[in-house]
């Protein structure tokens, strides 16, 4: 029997309340029909209404980040508790812009997923060397080495909880995927070190080569930015058995 791949739409600091709700009521039948798990990562002011209008469908809602605190004196962050207060199921954490941009260190992303699952929200966590890591031949490296510091202390059980996502920087949102050989050969790596748990590939999805990506031994899904903000894009990605050439 075919697992069921997971396509997760990241859209980053993009989209109002209006257009988000206006996307989701439009994407929920294309969700409910589709034989893979349909999952968007909406900004915080979305989370309600988006989860709201995914109630009872096959659509998950969730978070882009968390802080790792459950409360506290945090000016400008948001809990898992408040996460799923809202709505969400699950939050990406450790995404690459967040590491490079906000200096987030793989110990703060450890706290996080910590926190993540003892709120019952699941965490989906992002792997990923840059440019010059990737030149200097140092891809596997890295990675072996954010997996091993983002998942201190976490218990096989507690692993079944997660998703993990690598996304090669150099791939985000510049239009150069990883080949699938690339991709295939890292989720191998990665394989090794998380077992049988769904691990998705990000950086430049597109309705084009979503397919091929999907069709590699390793990859359970993917992680999708740009191409998750157009309803069009994204329902070809969704559709991918149907709608890309063979
Ligand atoms: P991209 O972004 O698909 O625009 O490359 C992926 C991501 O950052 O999750």
């Amino acid at each position: 029997m075919q697992t069921k791949k997971v396509i997760v739409g990241n859209w980053k600091m993009y989209k109002t309340i209006g257009e988000s709700v206006a996307f989701v009521e439009k994407l929920l039948p294309i969700a409910n029909r589709s034989t893979s798990q349909v999952m968007l990562a909406v900004p915080f002011t979305a989370l309600e209404r988006t989860a709201t209008a995914a109630r009872g469908s096959q659509l998950l809602i969730g978070a882009q980040n968390m802080h790792d605190a459950p409360e506290g004196a945090f000016t400008g962050e948001i809990s898992a508790k408040m996460i799923v207060d809202a709505g969400g199921r699950f939050v990406l954490l450790g995404h690459s812009e967040r590491r490079a941009l906000f200096h987030e260190s793989d110990d703060f992303i450890n706290r996080k997923v910590k926190s993540a699952l003892a709120a019952g929200l699941r965490p989906i966590l992002c792997v990923g060397e840059s440019l010059q890591e990737h030149e200097s031949g140092r891809s596997q490296a890295v990675v072996e080495a954010q997996l091993k510091g983002s998942l201190a202390g976490i218990s096989a059980d507690q692993l079944h909880q997660l998703m993990v996502a690598y996304e090669p920087v150099w791939a985000i949102g510049t239009g150069k995927t990883a080949t699938p050989a690339i991709a295939q050969a890292m989720h191998h790596q990665i394989r090794q070190q998380v077992g049988s748990i769904k691990i998705l590939y990000g950086g430049s999805v597109k309705p084009e080569n979503v397919k091929e990506l999907l069709e590699q031994q390793d990859i359970d899904g993917v992680l999708v930015g740009g191409a998750s903000l157009s309803l069009d894009s994204f329902v070809k990605i969704v559709d991918y058995r149907a709608n890309c050439k063979t």
